[in-house]
């Protein structure tokens, strides 16, 4: 049987840093649906067309094809975005790519073909609520936006991504706002989801705590029959 655990949650929150361990513990495949958005939102700037402009970002909607590859790789059209994906440029624009209902509906069509013939483990804003409703376990990963600027401002330090932690924490905020107040399927947990306040725990404490979570909804659920 395939298991389906969705974990949403504000922006940099830790989601797929602890997704991607568990994937990997449990054997499932982690999906990424962020780093869907983040592409089509990459796409456009390459393109020149102005994100906050609803009509021309949906116009492309035919023209981006997006893959996710093992080993986080992430190709756009063919070619691999892994690394720009994740540069300020795109962090400041996703939010309105995503707020656009049929660009919406086009990756959360792929998203759920992917959960369909594996177990999986997917990160997002509305994988709850609105991707996989029925996922066996849902979790609602938060910590303070003070920690979650730390924690992403380290990582793209690590990674050769240049910032300051003020405009990371400007663009947490600013991301987080946008993401739980537009239309449709906004940023909010599910009724039936388990909140998780990561900003006292190391990665590995909420990995072990995500799997406790995990096998305790699973070990329910078998009970019910
Ligand atoms: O890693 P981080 O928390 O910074 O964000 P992400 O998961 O890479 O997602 C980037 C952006 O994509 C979010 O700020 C949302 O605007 C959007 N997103 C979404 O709307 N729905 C999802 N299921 C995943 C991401």
């Amino acid at each position: 049987m395939n298991i389906s655990v969705a974990i949403d949650g504000p922006a940099a929150a830790g989601k797929s840093t602890v997704a991607k361990k568990v994937a990997k513990i449990l054997g499932y495949t982690y999906i990424d649906t962020g780093a869907m958005y983040r592409a089509f939102t990459w796409y456009c700037l390459k393109n020149g067309i102005n994100c906050q402009d609803e009509k021309a970002s949906c116009s492309v909607i035919n023209k981006v094809k997006i893959q996710l590859l093992p080993n986080d790789v992430v190709l756009c059209n063919g070619e691999d975005v892994t690394k720009p994906i994740r540069e300020p440029f795109v962090s400041a624009n996703v939010s309105y790519i995503a707020s656009y209902k049929d660009i919406r509906l086009a990756l959360v069509e792929q998203q759920r073909e992917m959960a369909k013939s594996n177990s999986v483990i997917m990160d997002g804003r509305d994988i709850g609520t609105y991707v996989l409703p029925n996922a066996d376990v849902k979790i609602f990963q938060i910590a303070s936006p003070e920690t979650r600027a730390v924690r992403r401002y380290e990582e793209n330090i690590s990674k050769g991504i240049p910032c300051t932690l003020e405009e990371i924490e400007a663009d947490v905020r600013k991301r987080d706002y946008i993401d739980s107040h537009r239309s449709f399927a906004p940023l909010k947990p599910a009724s039936d989801s388990v909140l998780l306040d990561t900003s006292f725990l190391s990665v590995d404490e909420v990995v072990e705590e995500v799997i406790n979570i995990i096998n305790k909804k699973l070990k329910e659920k078998e009970k019910r029959g």
